[in-house]
């Protein structure tokens, strides 16, 4: 990170997220961050803490019994307007996720539709919000996508069977940014996938941040992969963030008993850290090669 931070895109104030059964959970508990423009925040804690749900207020895509029962969820648009999320109805909610902020979601290997080819997919996600594109610019921008994740354009005529798992998730992460989002939430993107495959994945994601400068939301409970990849970290506890900081201040010296537990959870943190993903994204600058994974 710069010492003078980028403008805020998203702030989240004071969160509550209540899951009304018959028992009410509260999954996240007075929430609040500022996403920044650009940048890649990482959010890390373990199973249950509550990362799923708040990305899912955040996106509005929570349902019942889950309730958002307090808090401020506001996107600062790159016009300089400020949307006040919770207040959206349902027809702005559906013109604004994709297209300010789109989400790639826990198992989202499995979540295009079986039954369409990556074409039909990657078309009507840019038909339902630009129907006036014509087809040659939706068979230009399917492509470019695509080739911006690193699969060959030819695969658009695939259906997700015919497709190895890495290259489903590049093709959910293409859909994700299809219409130029200025946010991204990517929850365990590459948690199914093999470390390979995942590093490659994490790489590319980096290196399009930095050519795109969309600010991404990463989650994982894979700490020593967001001290690699973050610009700064939250980390989740029962439903709360505990901290927030730079990935080197958190490496570095963290201050919540929790995080410094989860840092000594990794062995592999007792070593040097970081160069690896961000020596690849150098290497890897020019345009990616087709048909990883
Ligand atoms: N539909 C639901 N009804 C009741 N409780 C729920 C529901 N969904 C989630 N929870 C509870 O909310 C809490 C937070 O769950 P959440 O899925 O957000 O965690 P997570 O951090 O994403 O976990 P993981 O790392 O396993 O994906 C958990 O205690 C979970 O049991
Ligand atoms: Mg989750």
């Amino acid at each position: 990170m710069t010492a003078t931070p980028a403008p805020p895109v998203l702030t989240v104030e004071d969160l509550t997220v209540v899951y009304e059964v018959d028992e009410p959970v509260t999954a996240v508990r007075n929430a609040g961050l500022t996403l920044h423009r650009g940048e890649i925040l990482g959010l890390a804690g373990e199973s249950g803490c509550g990362k799923t749900t708040l990305a899912y207020a955040v996106n509005r895509l929570h349902r019942p019994p889950a309730r958002i029962a307090s808090g401020r969820i506001t996107f600062h648009d790159r016009s300089g307007e400020d949307v006040d999320l919770l207040a959206l109805d349902d027809r702005e909610l559906r013109a604004f996720r994709w297209d300010k902020l789109s989400m790639v979601f826990q198992g989202a290997m499995n979540a295009l539709n079986p039954v369409g080819t990556v074409r039909a997919q990657l078309r009507d996600t840019l038909l339902a919000h630009r129907p006036r594109m014509s087809r040659k610019e939706v068979q230009g921008r399917s492509e470019e996508v695509l080739r911006r994740v690193g699969v060959d354009p030819r695969r658009l005529g695939s259906y997700p069977h015919e497709l190895s798992g890495g290259m489903r998730q590049r093709v959910m992460i293409a859909m994700a940014m299809l219409l130029e989002p200025q946010i991204m939430i990517m929850d365990e993107p590459t948690t199914a996938l093999d470390v390979v495959v995942q590093r490659d994945i994490l790489r590319e994601i980096v290196r399009l941040r930095d050519e795109l400068d969309f600010a991404v939301v990463f989650i994982t409970h894979d700490l020593p992969l967001l001290l690699e990849i973050s610009d700064r970290i939250a980390v989740m506890l029962d439903g709360e963030i505990v901290e927030l900081d730079t990935a080197a201040g958190l490496y570095r010296d963290a201050k919540h008993p929790y995080t410094r537990k989860l840092l000594g959870s990794f062995p592999s943190l007792s070593g040097e850290r970081g160069a690896f993903i961000r020596t690849g994204v150098d290497q890897t600058a020019g345009a990616p090669t087709e048909e990883r994974a």
